[in-house]
């Protein structure tokens, strides 16, 4: 049995990403975990938040970048910030709440007066602190960009621009988009919040998984009346029509849609105050919006921190080298009838429910496993060689049970690791 040992920032960590196994230290290694915090959640593109969240001028909320607490702002002249959410003083994070509305942040520890845009304001008592210039002192701002209204950042000193990180990605993007009218969703609310104790990858893993649905969604698939549904959760996954693409930059997406021709809302099974709501939406003419009820079966994964799941935004957010937070966010259809948004709600409540918890139960039985020094790797060869690809290079795909996106997004996942990557606040 071989030991991979050696500094995790040295061009040997690609040796534990093989093309058909992965090594277990990837996800139990404290040392490589702080190397992700830097080389991957704080110089990637990461997802920070939706611009309707914060609609009103001073309109903030508090998250994190992988592990650096930030706060997204609304400005008084409607621009969007993201800042690093630490006083300029002696450090201390400025706001602890999920969000709100603020003129100005208030230090608790000393004082200090920050506008939404970081500019610092006022110092109590100056006379006794020798500052000239006060935007010396600003929050730390980070490179910003949003895409149909969702908001990205990155603490990259030189990053590319977001819609080139995007890449193929955009097709997926704008499809989920595009179905609500008037190209208009929103995020309600606060986020339900679940924890794991396992690896943020984990749930990187199991986003393109088309396998594992038949055996830990067993319960899942055999509540309810339609057993014998074509969605991915079909019995025969390896039958099915439906694609799974590996892309660029770690993306990943699960197309569901050629599995299901007839369209997702005649795969819906009951769920709470269905038929009446079904019966006012046709009889007001709006059959043709049931779809929207549902996911958009397009699974789009931008790596590393945002998955859309069903009408849902998956935000992930690693804790600790063993623990994983997840943020899941109700999407809505502002342009849409009421129905819509009800459905919505008592749909993507069913899977959370009765799906998701066996995948966190799988998640922390694999970190358990991989506790295990003397049992080294991870087998990902399933569907190897890879399926085709396009012209450019820039897109795998395959059969929903193929390892291939998970491979791809390593690769990607490796580069990362082993390029010194330059951080930095503006
Ligand atoms: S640490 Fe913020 S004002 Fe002192
Ligand atoms: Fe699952």
């Amino acid at each position: 049995m071989t030991t991979v040992s050696f500094d995790p920032a040295s061009a040997d960590f690609g040796q534990l990403v093989q093309p058909h196994r992965v090594h277990r230290r990837i996800y139990t290694d404290p040392q490589i975990f702080d190397l992700e915090m830097t080389r991957v959640f704080a110089a990637s593109w990461c997802y920070v938040g939706h611009e309707s969240e914060i609609p009103e001028a001073g309109d903030y909320r508090a998250t994190t970048l992988g592990r650096r607490p930030v706060l997204m702002t609304r400005d008084r002249d409607g621009s969007v910030n993201v800042l690093l959410n630490r006083c300029t003083h002696r450090g201390t994070v400025l706001a602890v709440e999920a969000g709100g509305c603020a003129k100005r942040f208030v230090c608790p520890y000393h004082g200090w007066t920050f506008a939404p845009d970081g500019q610092l304001l006022a110092i109590p008592f100056p006379a006794d602190h020798p500052v000239e210039d006060y935007s010396t002192l600003s929050l730390g701002r980070l490179a910003t960009a949003s895409y149909r209204g969702f908001v990205f950042a990155t603490l990259n000193a030189d990053p590319e621009p977001l819609e080139c990180w995007l890449g193929e990605a955009r097709d997926a993007f704008d499809t989920i988009v595009d179905r609500h009218p008037g190209g208009s969703i929103a995020v309600m609310g606060s986020p339900q919040l679940l924890e794991f104790v396992g690896n943020w990858k984990l749930s990187w893993d199991n986003a393109a998984d088309g396998l594992h649905a038949t055996f830990a969604h067993e319960s899942y698939n055999t509540l309810g009346e339609k057993v014998d549904t074509e969605t991915v959760l079909a019995r025969d996954p390896g039958s099915t029509p439906m694609v799974s693409k590996a892309l660029r930059n770690g993306h990943m997406v699960v197309d569901q849609r050629p599995g299901i021709p007839q369209g997702p809302w005649e795969t819906m099974r009951k769920v709470p105050f269905r038929e009446p709501m079904e019966y006012a939406l046709v009889n007001a003419g709006h059959a043709g919006l049931l779809n929207l009820a549902t996911g958009s079966m397009v699974n789009l994964s931008l790596f590393p921190n945002l998955l859309f799941v069903g009408n849902q935004l998956l935000v992930i957010e690693p804790v600790a080298v063993d623990r994983t937070r997840l943020q899941l966010w109700l999407t809505s259809a502002p342009d849409a009838p009421g129905e819509i948004d009800l459905l919505r709600l008592r749909v993507d409540e069913d899977f959370v429910n009765f799906g998701t918890p066996d995948d966190l139960d799988m998640f922390e039985r694999v970190q358990r496993g991989l506790s295990i020094p003397e049992m080294e790797w991870i087998d990902m060869s399933r569907g190897l060689p890879d399926g085709s690809v396009d012209g450019d290079g820039s897109t795998i795909y395959g059969p929903i049970t193929s390892e291939a996106p998970q491979r791809r997004y390593l690769a990607h996942y490796t580069t990362l690791m082993t390029t010194p990557a330059v951080t930095r606040a503006r």
